[in-house]
């Protein structure tokens, strides 16, 4: 922070009053692929995530620096001309809030300068832009003291995601930012927007997020390919089902009706779309009940799933689940969109370091790369320091 705050006096003068915000990262733990599909999701916000120093100006110049970009300097815009600029990078995402937030017609009369600072690994999966996009959106709620409740701020920043960064993403990941609880995952069901806390005091467990540092190529075009495989087998359900997405089926009604889907491999898009929703339902009870080898079996169905069905693994992220599985974890699976990025797996407390280093050495034997492991801290949501 201090650091950041250095900076921030550097580029923009040390005149006026500077505020600070955070937002995290998010991990998932199971319910993947399924927000679009509106079902049930489990991730938690982590304790790394996006810092950021902000100041209001007297005109309507809007000013961005990040600290993760030093290189491309202060990126320079008018309130007035906020149209997307490849050139302009990551300060893209801070730029696509600000024009949500107009779009919305909330306020900002003046321009503003902003500092960031993020130690989430860039294209691990693990939400860098969620998380910019979140901090952003606290900023200029708190700077200009806007009426408007978290989940809009949410619901804002996914639509900048959606139709100024052109990702069709769903609503996990900035949910999970914006409503995370130290120590807590978040079941979330999609399509209403209903959610419960979970505490996650693994006692024993500790959550080990693995990163393949194998960037997720072609991501954004698989994962709407994805997408629209499920809205296919979704309309094919609807000749003969009332139903309004493909989570809202149990896996008998699947089962019994699948032939309506003719292209098999949207058939296997929508199965693990319903399976997946129903695992996460269960993995939750399984969880609360504190049956914790369960919730790792169903962790390891849901790698199966992804890997199989919904083929969006990766050979680096199954030579990782797979060397988990044999070093004894509890549970272990792609997390995030897939294509890449990373796993996570619980594993005994005991066994840790261990652990880590027979994954690690399975690892690059196998792929002549070096993952890199984080033990998962569960932080807050969002906020203002
Ligand atoms: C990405 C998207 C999320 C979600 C996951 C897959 O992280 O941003 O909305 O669909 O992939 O579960």
């Amino acid at each position: 922070m201090e650091k950041l705050e250095k900076e921030f006096n550097e580029k923009f003068g040390s005149e006026g009053e500077m505020e600070t915000f955070f937002a995290p990262g998010r991990v998932n733990l199971i319910g993947e692929h399924i927000d679009y599909n509106g079902g049930h999701v489990f991730p938690c916000a982590l304790s790394i995530g996006t810092y950021a120093v902000a100041r209001k100006r007297n005109d309507h110049k809007i000013k961005l620096y990040s600290l993760n970009f030093a290189e491309s300097g202060v990126v320079e815009v008018d309130l007035d001309n906020l149209s997307y600029n490849d050139s302009h990078d990551w300060a893209n995402y801070p730029k696509g809030v600000i024009v949500t937030f107009l779009q919305a017609n909330y306020s900002i009369p003046t321009g503003f300068e902003i500092a960031f600072w993020g130690n989430i690994p860039n294209g691990a999966g693990l939400s860098s832009s969620a998380s910019i996009e979140l901090v952003t959106s606290i900023i200029v709620k708190e700077l200009f003291q806007l009426t408007i409740e978290k989940i809009d701020m949410i619901k804002l920043s996914q639509k900048a995601e959606n139709e100024y960064i052109g990702v069709s993403c769903g609503i996990m990941d900035q949910f999970a930012i914006g409503m995370g609880k130290r120590d807590h995952a978040i079941l979330l069901n999609c399509d209403t927007y209903e959610y419960f806390y979970t505490p996650i005091p693994l006692d024993e467990y500790t959550l080990i997020i693995a990163n393949t540092n194998k960037r997720r190529g072609l991501a954004d075009s698989k994962y709407n390919e994805r997408r629209n495989q499920c809205e296919d087998a979704l309309q094919a359900l609807k000749k003969e089902l009332d139903v309004k997405s493909l989570s809202d089926l149990t896996k008998a009604e699947f089962e019994n009706y699948k032939y309506l889907i003719k292209d098999p491999i949207a058939q296997k898009r929508a199965k693990h779309a319903v399976y997946e929703n129903r695992r996460t339902v269960e993995a939750v009870e399984k969880l609360n009940q504190n049956d914790i080898e369960s919730f790792g079996q169903l962790m390891n169905e849901s790698h199966r799933s992804l890997r199989d069905d919904y083929e969006v693994s990766s050979i680096e992220l199954d030579i990782l689940v797979e060397a988990a599985w044999k070093e004894g974890a509890i549970g272990s699976r792609m997390t995030g969109a897939g294509f890449g990025g990373c796993t996570i797996s619980i594993v005994a407390q005991k066994g840790i370091d261990f652990f880590i280093e027979r994954v690690s050495a399975a690892y690059y034997e196998q792929t002549g790369l070096k993952a890199d492991f984080y033990a998962v801290d569960i932080g807050d949501g969002a906020k203002r320091l």
